[in-house]
């Protein structure tokens, strides 16, 4: 895709929002969208867009400033990304990160070179001169940088603040017209004092409040939903997870009985999740709820698989059937029984009657992060439904709620803390869409390997969340593959399961290490799963990091 065929994200929040927003400009940095985040944890609300998207694009958001990002080219390659100067124009100051930096300087009147030696890595910032930027802060740092090209001179009539050991000019400011400079990048955490940096600029330079959070926009987000959905009628796939569950209870508050949940239970989840969907959204929330008992469907359909893509697909496939079945009944009213599935429900829910009028709104818990990473989208897009939950007629069209498309994960956790989901659910880990069926690996699935692989896996949840470790790990959890070892328990011959134990650290699941998990706790959780889980007599430990394994074993 070139980029002007890159979509423009739609700004995510309400224009009659009264929220200070700097945005900031993505030149493709490594970083870019941690500095979104750093802007937000600073307490501005903060949009990443495209480099390409022109003043007025960014003018439209109002922002009280603007930060242009790192970027892996040179200023003088010929499809360097460029600045456009109308940016310049608009009124309010502008900090150039890294490359950044050097459009800066390059388009005012600046020297950009490249340097002999680059810097990359840890380097040693001496401030010269505070100026405004870098008040406060030591002469001394440390700080984090990645270039090669680097500037000799700062723009006309800017001054230099600081400089490296490659950087003759890693820092510079003009107040007076309102650039700002810096060579390194103060969004990581190897640059102890960039987030004071970006705190001055956003404060002292921008004049931005500073009392933007996610968890305080829940309101408005509640406020828009209603706008947006009126006294129709709404759908929501749980899941379980803390995106769906967030999102639906955002909507819950919203518009009360409009919105009606549907949990399918796979009979592939962890021990006691689908209990606790009915307790939190069923019970507690009284969120009109249809709970479909489908575990035996799933079993019989993948009865006979072991190859992991095409269990893959026939969860996946299977899944969607019966949401759309359930959705069907829900959007039109009566419908057809789901064959093969028992559904419960909780509170208010009229699936039975003939609806005058279906539910035209479809709620999903998409996320800032995969906005910018499909490049946008549209915010208000009206889908066909086949796109979404194929299967319904193909006239048939949801309206999208997505509530939470402003925000990243660590905002929705703190919006679920704030609408009072339980701490249990906010902090879930990540689970996958195919949950157990892929964690039972080089055999078929039945019954019996999933309450063993149940049970062990509750066993090993159990003992991390009282060692305290739940938070750390990206992820803690049991394999079962399908190969038995003989053992001896009780002076009898046993020859039962072997399960494995993985547990990774990770920022973003592309990359993982395997989890130091103490020994004492190692012991205590193989006592009790050769202990208490009749069919188990080994336990494992995956000790792979990511590459070159995968998190999970499939
Ligand atoms: P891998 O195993 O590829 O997993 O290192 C990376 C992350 O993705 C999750 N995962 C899945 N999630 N459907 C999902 O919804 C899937 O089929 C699937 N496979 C892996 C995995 O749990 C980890 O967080």
């Amino acid at each position: 895709m070139t980029d002007a065929e890159t979509p423009v994200p739609v700004n995510p929040l309400p224009a009659d929002l009264k929220v200070d927003e700097v945005v900031v400009l993505d030149f493709g940095g490594q970083y870019s969208q941690l500095i979104a985040r750093r802007v937000r944890e600073c307490g501005v609300f903060s949009e990443l867009l495209p480099h390409h998207v022109g003043p007025e694009e960014v003018a439209r958001r109002k922002p009280k400033g603007i930060i242009l990002s790192g970027g892996p080219a040179s200023v003088y390659s010929p499809d360097a990304p460029p600045l456009d100067p109308r940016l310049l124009e608009l009124g309010v100051p502008v900090l150039g990160i890294c490359y950044g930096m050097q459009l800066l300087a390059k388009e005012l009147g600046g020297r950009v070179e490249s340097a002999e030696v680059g810097e990359y890595g840890r380097s040693q910032l001496t401030v010269t001169e505070h100026g405004t930027l870098l008040k406060g802060q030591p002469d001394d740092q440390p700080a984090w940088m990645s270039h090669r090209d680097t500037v000799f001179t700062p723009p006309t009539g800017a001054v230099a603040l600081a400089s490296s050991t490659s950087s003759p000019v890693a820092a510079f400011e003009s107040v007076e017209r309102g650039i700002y400079g810096i060579q390194y990048h103060p969004e990581v955490v190897h640059t102890p004092y960039g987030q004071q940096t970006l705190q001055t600029f956003l404060r002292d330079v921008c004049h931005c409040s500073l009392d933007w959070s996610a968890a305080n926009i829940a309101d408005e987000q509640i406020r828009l939903i209603r706008e947006q959905v009126g006294d129709g009628k709404v759908i929501c796939g749980l899941s379980g997870g803390v995106d769906s569950s967030v999102a639906a209870l955002l909507v819950h508050q919203a518009v009360g009985d409009q919105l009606t949940c549907v949990y399918v239970d796979h009979g592939l989840m962890r021990k006691n999740e689908t209990e606790q969907v009915e307790k939190t959204f069923g019970e507690h929330f009284k969120v009109p709820l249809v709970v479909v008992d489908a575990k035996q469907r799933f079993l019989e359909r993948l009865r006979g698989l072991t190859e992991p893509e095409a269990k893959r697909k026939a969860i996946g496939n299977e899944f969607i059937r019966i949401f759309e079945e359930e959705a069907l009944k829900l959007a039109v009213g009566g419908g057809t029984e789901v064959e093969g599935a028992e559904t419960k429900t909780f509170g208010d829910v009229h699936a039975d009657e003939p609806a005058p009028e279906g539910a035209k709104f479809l709620v999903q818990g998409t996320l800032y992060s995969d906005v910018i990473e499909s490049g946008g989208g549209t915010g208000a897009a009206t889908i066909k439904s086949h796109h979404n939950v194929g299967g319904l007629p193909d006239d048939m069209t949801f309206a999208l709620v997505e509530p939470l498309r402003a925000l990243f994960k660590d905002e929705v956790r703190a919006v679920g803390t704030e609408i009072g989901l339980p701490e249990r659910m906010v902090w879930r880990q990540p689970f996958p869409g195919p949950g157990l069926g892929i964690r039972i690996v080089g055999g078929e699935i039945t019954q019996e390997k999933l309450d063993t692989l149940r049970e062990c896996d509750a066993i090993l949840q159990e003992e991390i969340r009282a060692a305290g470790l739940y938070r750390d790990l990206w992820q803690s959890f049991c394999v079962l593959p399908d190969v038995r070892t003989v053992g001896v328990q009780g002076d009898k011959r046993t020859y039962g399961y072997v399960v494995a134990i993985r547990a990774v650290t990770s920022d973003d699941a592309m990359t993982a290490d395997w989890a130091r998990l103490p020994y004492e706790l190692l012991d205590k959780v193989a006592g009790r799963m050769v202990g208490e889980v009749r069919e188990v007599n080994r336990v494992v430990l995956d000790i792979t990091s990511k590459p070159p394994g995968t998190i999970e074993w499939e």
